[in-house]
Protein backbone atom coordinates (compact mmCIF):
# COMPACT_ATOMS: atom_id res chain seq x y z
CA UNK A 1 0.00 0.00 0.00
CA UNK A 2 3.02 2.49 0.92
CA UNK A 3 4.31 1.05 -2.31
CA UNK A 4 1.32 1.64 -4.87
CA UNK A 5 1.04 5.14 -2.96
CA UNK A 6 4.34 5.61 -3.83
CA UNK A 7 4.17 4.80 -7.49
CA UNK A 8 0.99 6.93 -7.70
CA UNK A 9 2.78 9.96 -6.87
CA UNK A 10 5.59 9.78 -9.25
CA UNK A 11 5.61 12.03 -12.18
CA UNK A 12 5.40 9.45 -15.14
CA UNK A 13 5.57 9.43 -18.69
CA UNK A 14 4.06 7.30 -20.97
CA UNK A 15 5.36 6.31 -24.96
CA UNK A 16 3.67 2.55 -25.35
CA UNK A 17 0.11 3.08 -25.53
CA UNK A 18 -2.66 1.88 -28.33
CA UNK A 19 -5.28 4.37 -28.38
CA UNK A 20 -7.87 1.50 -29.63
CA UNK A 21 -6.44 -0.14 -26.69
CA UNK A 22 -7.60 1.80 -24.16
CA UNK A 23 -11.16 1.48 -25.67
CA UNK A 24 -12.71 0.32 -22.59
CA UNK A 25 -15.84 -2.04 -22.74
CA UNK A 26 -18.34 0.23 -20.97
CA UNK A 27 -17.57 2.81 -24.50
CA UNK A 28 -17.29 0.03 -26.48
CA UNK A 29 -21.44 -0.63 -25.65
CA UNK A 30 -21.81 3.12 -25.61
CA UNK A 31 -20.47 3.93 -28.99
CA UNK A 32 -22.55 0.99 -30.42
CA UNK A 33 -25.33 2.38 -29.14
CA UNK A 34 -24.30 6.35 -30.06
CA UNK A 35 -23.47 4.08 -34.36
CA UNK A 36 -26.39 1.63 -34.29
CA UNK A 37 -24.70 -1.07 -34.25
CA UNK A 38 -25.14 -3.87 -32.35
CA UNK A 39 -22.40 -6.00 -30.07
CA UNK A 40 -22.77 -9.79 -29.89
CA UNK A 41 -22.27 -9.46 -25.90
CA UNK A 42 -25.33 -9.04 -23.78
CA UNK A 43 -23.28 -7.25 -21.48
CA UNK A 44 -20.24 -5.16 -20.79
CA UNK A 45 -19.42 -8.33 -18.09
CA UNK A 46 -19.87 -10.91 -21.26
CA UNK A 47 -17.85 -8.86 -23.52
CA UNK A 48 -15.16 -8.70 -20.90
CA UNK A 49 -14.96 -12.06 -20.00
CA UNK A 50 -14.46 -12.80 -24.07
CA UNK A 51 -11.08 -10.78 -23.92
CA UNK A 52 -9.10 -14.32 -23.39
CA UNK A 53 -5.85 -14.80 -25.49
CA UNK A 54 -2.77 -16.36 -25.17
CA UNK A 55 -0.17 -14.72 -27.78
CA UNK A 56 -0.08 -11.65 -29.95
CA UNK A 57 -2.45 -13.23 -32.45
CA UNK A 58 -5.01 -14.31 -30.66
CA UNK A 59 -4.77 -10.82 -28.80
CA UNK A 60 -4.91 -8.68 -32.12
CA UNK A 61 -7.93 -10.57 -33.19
CA UNK A 62 -9.70 -9.41 -30.26
CA UNK A 63 -8.22 -6.01 -30.18
CA UNK A 64 -8.89 -5.33 -34.27
CA UNK A 65 -12.73 -6.56 -33.64
CA UNK A 66 -13.09 -4.27 -30.86
CA UNK A 67 -12.45 -0.96 -32.31
CA UNK A 68 -15.09 -1.40 -35.66
CA UNK A 69 -17.33 0.72 -33.16
CA UNK A 70 -15.03 3.94 -33.90
CA UNK A 71 -16.61 5.43 -37.10
CA UNK A 72 -17.26 9.36 -36.45
CA UNK A 73 -14.82 11.90 -35.32
CA UNK A 74 -16.49 12.22 -31.47
CA UNK A 75 -15.62 8.61 -31.47
CA UNK A 76 -11.99 9.51 -31.66
CA UNK A 77 -12.64 12.26 -29.63
CA UNK A 78 -14.29 10.34 -26.83
CA UNK A 79 -11.45 7.34 -26.96
CA UNK A 80 -8.50 9.83 -26.67
CA UNK A 81 -9.99 12.14 -24.52
CA UNK A 82 -10.41 9.35 -21.67
CA UNK A 83 -7.37 7.55 -21.69
CA UNK A 84 -5.84 11.11 -21.15
CA UNK A 85 -8.30 11.70 -18.05
CA UNK A 86 -7.43 8.46 -16.87
CA UNK A 87 -3.44 8.84 -17.30
CA UNK A 88 -3.58 12.59 -15.81
CA UNK A 89 -5.50 11.05 -12.69
CA UNK A 90 -2.52 8.80 -12.65
CA UNK A 91 0.22 11.80 -12.11
CA UNK A 92 1.22 11.02 -16.07
CA UNK A 93 2.56 14.21 -17.29
CA UNK A 94 2.99 13.77 -21.08
CA UNK A 95 2.04 10.91 -23.26
CA UNK A 96 2.64 9.86 -27.00
CA UNK A 97 -0.23 7.37 -28.23
CA UNK A 98 -0.18 5.20 -31.01
CA UNK A 99 -2.88 4.37 -33.46
CA UNK A 100 -3.42 2.22 -36.21
CA UNK A 101 -5.46 4.40 -38.81
CA UNK A 102 -4.89 1.98 -41.79
CA UNK A 103 -8.11 -0.38 -39.67
CA UNK A 104 -10.33 2.93 -39.81
CA UNK A 105 -9.30 3.51 -43.35
CA UNK A 106 -10.76 0.23 -43.93
CA UNK A 107 -14.32 0.32 -42.71
CA UNK A 108 -14.70 4.05 -44.45
CA UNK A 109 -13.38 6.86 -41.55
CA UNK A 110 -11.58 9.87 -43.50
CA UNK A 111 -8.47 10.09 -41.56
CA UNK A 112 -9.28 13.59 -40.97
CA UNK A 113 -11.82 12.40 -38.56
CA UNK A 114 -9.39 9.83 -37.01
CA UNK A 115 -6.50 12.72 -36.15
CA UNK A 116 -8.99 15.72 -36.02
CA UNK A 117 -10.86 13.75 -33.07
CA UNK A 118 -7.75 12.74 -31.19
CA UNK A 119 -6.15 16.31 -31.60
CA UNK A 120 -9.58 17.82 -30.04
CA UNK A 121 -9.10 15.41 -27.42
CA UNK A 122 -5.62 16.10 -26.75
CA UNK A 123 -5.85 20.22 -27.25
CA UNK A 124 -9.04 19.60 -24.47
CA UNK A 125 -6.60 17.32 -21.86
CA UNK A 126 -3.84 20.11 -22.27
CA UNK A 127 -5.79 23.06 -21.45
CA UNK A 128 -8.64 21.03 -18.55
CA UNK A 129 -6.27 18.49 -17.12
CA UNK A 130 -2.91 19.43 -17.56
CA UNK A 131 -1.71 16.21 -19.59
CA UNK A 132 0.41 17.08 -22.70
CA UNK A 133 0.41 14.27 -24.89
CA UNK A 134 1.63 13.64 -28.70
CA UNK A 135 0.71 11.27 -31.20
CA UNK A 136 2.34 8.45 -33.61
CA UNK A 137 0.37 6.97 -36.41
CA UNK A 138 1.60 3.23 -36.41
CA UNK A 139 1.91 1.34 -39.73
CA UNK A 140 0.26 -1.81 -39.47
CA UNK A 141 2.78 -4.61 -39.87
CA UNK A 142 0.67 -7.35 -41.84
CA UNK A 143 -1.00 -5.29 -44.05
CA UNK A 144 0.04 -4.47 -47.14
CA UNK A 145 3.09 -1.99 -47.93
CA UNK A 146 0.33 -0.22 -50.21
CA UNK A 147 -2.03 -0.11 -47.24
CA UNK A 148 0.58 1.52 -45.09
CA UNK A 149 1.87 3.54 -47.61
CA UNK A 150 -1.91 4.86 -48.32
CA UNK A 151 -2.21 5.87 -44.71
CA UNK A 152 1.09 7.66 -44.73
CA UNK A 153 -0.13 9.85 -47.46
CA UNK A 154 -3.28 10.81 -46.14
CA UNK A 155 -1.59 11.50 -43.07
CA UNK A 156 1.19 13.64 -44.31
CA UNK A 157 -0.76 16.97 -45.03
CA UNK A 158 -1.73 17.24 -41.31
CA UNK A 159 1.75 16.21 -40.24
CA UNK A 160 1.55 18.86 -37.95
CA UNK A 161 -0.68 16.60 -35.37
CA UNK A 162 2.09 13.87 -35.61
CA UNK A 163 5.67 13.65 -33.12
CA UNK A 164 6.42 10.53 -35.57
CA UNK A 165 5.85 6.74 -36.61
CA UNK A 166 5.78 3.44 -35.78
CA UNK A 167 5.12 0.11 -36.66
CA UNK A 168 2.63 -2.81 -34.72
CA UNK A 169 0.97 -5.55 -35.11
CA UNK A 170 1.62 -9.38 -35.90
CA UNK A 171 5.70 -8.84 -36.42
CA UNK A 172 5.69 -13.22 -38.12
CA UNK A 173 7.33 -12.21 -41.51
CA UNK A 174 6.78 -8.63 -41.28
CA UNK A 175 9.87 -7.24 -40.52
CA UNK A 176 11.13 -3.92 -40.04
CA UNK A 177 12.69 -3.63 -43.72
CA UNK A 178 8.80 -4.21 -45.28
CA UNK A 179 8.33 -0.64 -44.68
CA UNK A 180 12.17 1.22 -45.09
CA UNK A 181 10.43 3.33 -48.22
CA UNK A 182 7.51 4.00 -45.18
CA UNK A 183 10.05 5.07 -42.43
CA UNK A 184 12.86 7.14 -45.33
CA UNK A 185 9.70 9.16 -46.01
CA UNK A 186 8.32 10.01 -42.75
CA UNK A 187 11.86 10.89 -41.75
CA UNK A 188 12.73 13.34 -44.70
CA UNK A 189 9.03 14.67 -43.56
CA UNK A 190 10.41 15.55 -40.42
CA UNK A 191 8.81 12.95 -37.63
CA UNK A 192 10.63 10.47 -35.45
CA UNK A 193 10.77 6.59 -35.81
CA UNK A 194 9.91 3.91 -33.73
CA UNK A 195 9.31 0.45 -34.10
CA UNK A 196 8.31 -2.56 -31.77
CA UNK A 197 10.36 -5.60 -31.78
CA UNK A 198 8.18 -7.84 -29.57
CA UNK A 199 8.89 -10.57 -27.10
CA UNK A 200 10.41 -13.63 -28.72
CA UNK A 201 9.02 -13.11 -32.14
CA UNK A 202 10.66 -15.09 -34.92
CA UNK A 203 13.48 -13.74 -36.23
CA UNK A 204 13.67 -11.24 -32.90
CA UNK A 205 17.16 -10.16 -32.89
CA UNK A 206 17.00 -9.47 -36.96
CA UNK A 207 14.34 -7.66 -36.55
CA UNK A 208 15.71 -5.40 -33.84
CA UNK A 209 18.65 -5.51 -35.66
CA UNK A 210 17.07 -3.94 -39.45
CA UNK A 211 15.29 -1.38 -36.59
CA UNK A 212 18.74 -0.12 -35.55
CA UNK A 213 20.87 -0.29 -38.11
CA UNK A 214 18.73 -0.42 -41.03
CA UNK A 215 16.04 1.80 -39.91
CA UNK A 216 17.79 4.15 -37.96
CA UNK A 217 14.81 3.91 -35.07
CA UNK A 218 14.76 6.84 -32.65
CA UNK A 219 13.39 4.26 -29.70
CA UNK A 220 12.45 0.84 -29.54
CA UNK A 221 8.97 -0.33 -28.73
CA UNK A 222 9.56 -3.70 -26.41
CA UNK A 223 12.64 -4.79 -27.55
CA UNK A 224 13.72 -7.18 -24.77
CA UNK A 225 15.29 -10.09 -26.71
CA UNK A 226 18.16 -7.56 -26.77
CA UNK A 227 19.25 -8.95 -24.21
CA UNK A 228 20.77 -12.35 -25.81
CA UNK A 229 22.88 -10.19 -28.01
CA UNK A 230 25.58 -8.26 -26.33
CA UNK A 231 26.79 -6.49 -29.88
CA UNK A 232 23.39 -5.06 -30.25
CA UNK A 233 23.06 -4.00 -26.71
CA UNK A 234 26.38 -2.10 -27.44
CA UNK A 235 25.09 -0.39 -30.35
CA UNK A 236 21.96 0.58 -28.13
CA UNK A 237 24.03 2.09 -25.96
CA UNK A 238 25.85 3.67 -28.10
CA UNK A 239 23.33 5.53 -29.83
CA UNK A 240 21.31 5.85 -26.47
CA UNK A 241 18.01 4.22 -27.41
CA UNK A 242 15.25 4.01 -25.41
CA UNK A 243 13.17 0.72 -24.79
CA UNK A 244 9.38 1.38 -23.83
CA UNK A 245 8.86 -2.40 -21.80
CA UNK A 246 5.51 -3.46 -21.12
CA UNK A 247 5.45 -6.29 -18.71
CA UNK A 248 1.69 -6.77 -18.64
CA UNK A 249 2.18 -8.16 -22.24
CA UNK A 250 5.70 -9.25 -21.99
CA UNK A 251 7.28 -10.24 -18.76
CA UNK A 252 9.76 -12.29 -19.61
CA UNK A 253 12.90 -13.01 -22.51
CA UNK A 254 12.61 -16.84 -23.45
CA UNK A 255 14.60 -18.65 -25.86
CA UNK A 256 17.38 -18.37 -23.10
CA UNK A 257 17.73 -20.93 -20.71
CA UNK A 258 16.71 -19.78 -17.43
CA UNK A 259 14.05 -17.37 -18.54
CA UNK A 260 14.76 -13.23 -17.91
CA UNK A 261 12.29 -10.98 -16.03
CA UNK A 262 12.62 -8.49 -18.81
CA UNK A 263 12.44 -5.19 -16.52
CA UNK A 264 15.23 -6.53 -14.51
CA UNK A 265 17.39 -7.92 -16.77
CA UNK A 266 16.94 -4.76 -19.26
CA UNK A 267 17.89 -2.17 -16.00
CA UNK A 268 20.84 -4.64 -14.89
CA UNK A 269 21.74 -4.72 -18.24
CA UNK A 270 22.18 -1.08 -18.20
CA UNK A 271 19.70 -0.28 -20.99
CA UNK A 272 17.21 2.60 -21.00
CA UNK A 273 13.62 1.64 -20.58
CA UNK A 274 10.26 3.08 -19.95
CA UNK A 275 7.70 0.74 -18.15
CA UNK A 276 3.96 1.55 -20.14
CA UNK A 277 0.58 0.39 -20.18
CA UNK A 278 0.18 -1.30 -23.94
CA UNK A 279 -3.14 -1.74 -24.39
CA UNK A 280 -5.12 -1.31 -20.82
CA UNK A 281 -8.61 -1.57 -21.94
CA UNK A 282 -7.18 -5.61 -22.69
CA UNK A 283 -5.01 -5.88 -19.71
CA UNK A 284 -7.49 -5.85 -17.03
CA UNK A 285 -8.10 -2.02 -17.40
CA UNK A 286 -4.47 -1.77 -15.80
CA UNK A 287 -3.19 1.30 -16.98
CA UNK A 288 -0.02 2.88 -15.73
CA UNK A 289 -0.08 2.79 -11.79
CA UNK A 290 -1.59 -0.29 -11.62
CA UNK A 291 1.35 -1.34 -14.27
CA UNK A 292 4.36 -0.06 -12.17
CA UNK A 293 3.11 -1.38 -8.82
CA UNK A 294 2.75 -5.28 -10.40
CA UNK A 295 6.43 -4.99 -12.31
CA UNK A 296 8.05 -3.09 -8.91
CA UNK A 297 6.87 -6.77 -7.21
CA UNK A 298 7.54 -8.90 -9.80
CA UNK A 299 10.97 -7.23 -10.54
CA UNK A 300 11.59 -6.36 -6.95
CA UNK A 301 12.25 -2.47 -8.03
CA UNK A 302 13.72 0.03 -5.12
CA UNK A 303 12.16 3.14 -4.82
CA UNK A 304 15.30 4.49 -5.75
CA UNK A 305 15.50 2.79 -8.75
CA UNK A 306 11.58 3.82 -9.37
CA UNK A 307 12.56 7.50 -8.96
CA UNK A 308 15.30 7.28 -11.40
CA UNK A 309 13.75 5.49 -14.09
CA UNK A 310 10.75 7.25 -14.02
CA UNK A 311 12.95 11.31 -14.54
CA UNK A 312 14.80 9.42 -17.28
CA UNK A 313 11.74 8.64 -18.91
CA UNK A 314 11.58 12.30 -19.29
CA UNK A 315 14.54 12.00 -21.55
CA UNK A 316 12.51 9.69 -24.09
CA UNK A 317 10.42 11.97 -25.18
CA UNK A 318 9.84 13.60 -28.41
CA UNK A 319 9.14 16.84 -26.81
CA UNK A 320 10.75 20.50 -27.50
CA UNK A 321 13.27 21.47 -24.61
CA UNK A 322 10.55 23.54 -22.61
CA UNK A 323 8.07 21.15 -21.73
CA UNK A 324 11.11 18.65 -20.80
CA UNK A 325 12.40 20.81 -18.53
CA UNK A 326 8.72 21.84 -17.00
CA UNK A 327 8.39 18.17 -16.70
CA UNK A 328 11.54 17.07 -15.29
N1 LIG B 1 2.30 -5.47 -30.21
C1 LIG B 1 2.00 -5.46 -31.50
N2 LIG B 1 0.91 -4.88 -31.98
C2 LIG B 1 0.07 -4.29 -31.12
C3 LIG B 1 0.32 -4.29 -29.77
C4 LIG B 1 1.51 -4.88 -29.29
O1 LIG B 1 1.84 -4.88 -28.09
N3 LIG B 1 -0.73 -3.64 -29.20
C5 LIG B 1 -1.54 -3.25 -30.19
N4 LIG B 1 -1.07 -3.64 -31.36
ZN1 LIG C 1 2.36 -2.20 -28.35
Amino acid sequence: ADMAAFIAGLPKAEYHVHLEGTLEAEMKFALARRNGLQLPFADVAALKASYRYHDLPSFLAIYYDGMKVLLKEPDFYDLAYAYLAKAASQNVLYAEMFFDPQEHLKRGVAMADVIGGITRARTDAAAKLGIQSQLILCFVRDLSAESAMAALDAALPMKQYLVGVGLDSDEKGNPPSKFAAHFAKARAAGLKVTAHCDLNQENTLEHIRQAIVDIRVDRIDHGGNILQSPELMALAKAKNLYFTVCPTFSGTVQGEAPPVDVVRGMLDAGLNITINSDDPAYMASEYLNEVLVKAQHRSALTKAELVRMERNAFMAGWMDEGLRAACL
